[in-house]
């Protein structure tokens, strides 16, 4: 029973600091839903991990004020959501992050997210991009890695 414990423990990851516990689940950086582009072009286009950091920031911000989606986000856990999206945007963008949360249909399963819906956030990410000043060629070449992912996020 003891060692049972001691396992289920070693397998949940702590929930760091000011965000909600979830229910345990494999980490891997396959969790992020696509295959990272190679080389440095396009964490340059995105202006390294820090621009990474703003445009996500920009993103969450637009899309919670969004009278469109804003709804799905209220009662979510807002800190995880920046930090994990942080974490996969810059997995995907090949910035040398490690991607810690859960897979795309997992994470949205309960959420009854429309190809509508999609397209709204697929919007704000766009001027999110544009206001980092990311090249239009490089914000195309994302968007395609994330389209591959709508299945697992739109659910009706
Ligand atoms: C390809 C498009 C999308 C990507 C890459 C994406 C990425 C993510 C990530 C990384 C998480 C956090 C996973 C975790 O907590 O372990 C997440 C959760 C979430 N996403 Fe998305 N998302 C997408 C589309 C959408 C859309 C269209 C909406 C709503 C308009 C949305 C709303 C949410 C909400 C509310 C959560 C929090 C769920 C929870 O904490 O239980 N997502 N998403």
């Amino acid at each position: 029973m003891l060692v049972l414990a001691l396992l289920a423990l070693l397998q949940t990851a702590p929930t760091p600091p000011g965000e909600d516990p979830v229910a345990p689940y494999a980490m891997s950086d396959a969790n992020a839903g696509g295959r990272p582009f190679k080389g440095v072009a396009m964490l340059e286009a995105f202006n390294g991990v820090a621009g990474i950091d703003r445009i996500v920031d920009d993103l969450v911000t637009t899309s919670q004020a969004d009278a469109r989606i804003g709804d799905i986000f209220k009662g979510q856990d807002m800190i995880r959501l920046r930090r994990t999206l942080r974490e996969q945007f810059c997995v995907l963008l090949n910035g040398g992050c490690r991607y810690t949360g859960r897979d795309m249909a997992t994470a949205h399963k309960n959420l009854g997210i429309q190809a509508k819906d999609m397209n709204a956030l697929v919007e704000n990410l766009q001027a999110a991009m544009r206001r980092e000043g990311v090249s239009f060629p490089a914000q195309n070449a994302f968007l395609g890695k994330l389209a591959v992912m709508k299945p697992d996020v739109v659910t009706r």
